[in-house]
């Protein structure tokens, strides 16, 4: 067996290997030089790509301390609040993803390369209690643990563009429960629930049992938290079932619905709300409807029908490669 042993520290400071560049780069003694040399500067990197992202993030990063008139104190604050987000984050807390959600970015990056094209469900966020240990269901199951909230069925046809069926759509759903926690929040998680994995059958049809979602707080017990008081926001999210489904041949789709009614629906703390996304429960009042549909207690239950359209492959390397043209 090869022994481990520790490197040797290195004896002598050294460079990361790259020459000083061969450019007009002024003494940067004005505020504007250091913007027009680090622009110069990002000339370098040899993806093209890059070249254009590093010149857009100078451009504005510059220009938002200029504007701003930012002070050292604020910079320093800043500094320290970044540091503060990433000593929050742990293997099963993000909170740079949360600040992403809290400031739009992860809306805004998911609207602008997921554009509504040809009657597609609209994406929505994906958010950090999402779980690859969701149990396998069958039609009609129950993704949650009885008394875990008020009764919902969900049901409705993936289909595509073209109103097609699509069979074998792998659908995987969670939830809060009635009280505003996903499964993962809770002190004791031994197995999960409020979540499960469901497959269309030949026509397209998926069905589950399920509770009705409440409106629930991200969480605010570190940075973010602090960033949204500073702000003056609130940090609730409104209501609703998140869904990723999958299907061979077709773009994965991450998306939520959102029952209309939530107080707030239009002030999302992470922007995810779509117009088209609102969706509308029924009240079935139907004791033995509710049986039926195997609700363990009876009574009666709150019914969400909603048919999602998936875009094929094809149609979207074909949107992509509009979007890159733009
Ligand atoms: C969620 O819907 O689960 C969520 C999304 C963004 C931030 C926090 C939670
Ligand atoms: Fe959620």
């Amino acid at each position: 067996m090869p022994e481990h042993t520790t490197p040797a520290p290195p004896t002598k400071a050294v460079s990361n290997g790259i020459a000083p560049p061969e450019l007009d780069l002024p003494y940067p003694d004005r505020p504007e030089i250091i913007t027009s040399n680090l622009l110069k500067l990002t000339e370098l990197a040899s993806d093209q790509r890059k070249r254009l992202i590093f010149k857009n993030l100078v451009t504005h990063l510059h220009q938002f301390i200029s504007e701003t008139g930012i002070t050292t104190e604020e910079w320093m604050n800043t500094i320290q609040f970044l540091t503060r987000v990433g000593k929050t984050c742990t293997p099963i807390r993000q909170e740079f993803i949360l600040l992403s959600d809290v400031l739009g970015a992860s809306a805004l990056v998911d609207a602008l390369n997921h554009p509504a094209v040809g009657g597609t469900t609209e994406s929505s966020v994906l958010g950090p209690f999402f779980t690859d240990d969701a149990p396998d269901l069958n039609a009609g199951d129950s993704i949650a643990s009885e008394g875990s909230g008020e009764y919902l069925f969900v049901e409705g046809y993936v289909r595509s563009t073209s109103g097609n069926p699509i069979a074998d759509a792998l659908i995987e759903t969670w939830e809060t429960d009635s009280h505003g926690f996903y499964d993962t929040q809770k002190a004791i998680r031994d197995i999960p629930d409020c979540r499960g994995r469901l497959r269309t059958d030949k026509d397209g049809k998926y069905s589950y049992r399920a509770v009705v979602p409440v409106s629930y707080p991200i969480p605010a017990d570190g940075p973010v938290g602090d960033l949204l008081q500073l702000m003056g926001r609130h940090n609730m999210r409104p209501n609703h079932l998140h869904l990723v489904i999958e299907a061979a041949g077709y773009h994965k789709l991450t998306t939520a619905l959102y029952p209309e009614g939530d107080q707030f629906l239009a002030s999302d703390a992470v922007f995810g709300v779509k117009k088209s996304l609102i969706v509308k429960f029924r009240d079935v009042n139907d004791e033995a409807e509710a049986r039926r549909r195997g609700f363990p207690k009876g009574g009666s239950f709150k019914l969400l029908e909603f048919d999602i359209v998936l875009a094929s492959k094809e149609e979207w390397s074909a949107t992509q490669a509009q979007l890159q043209k733009q």
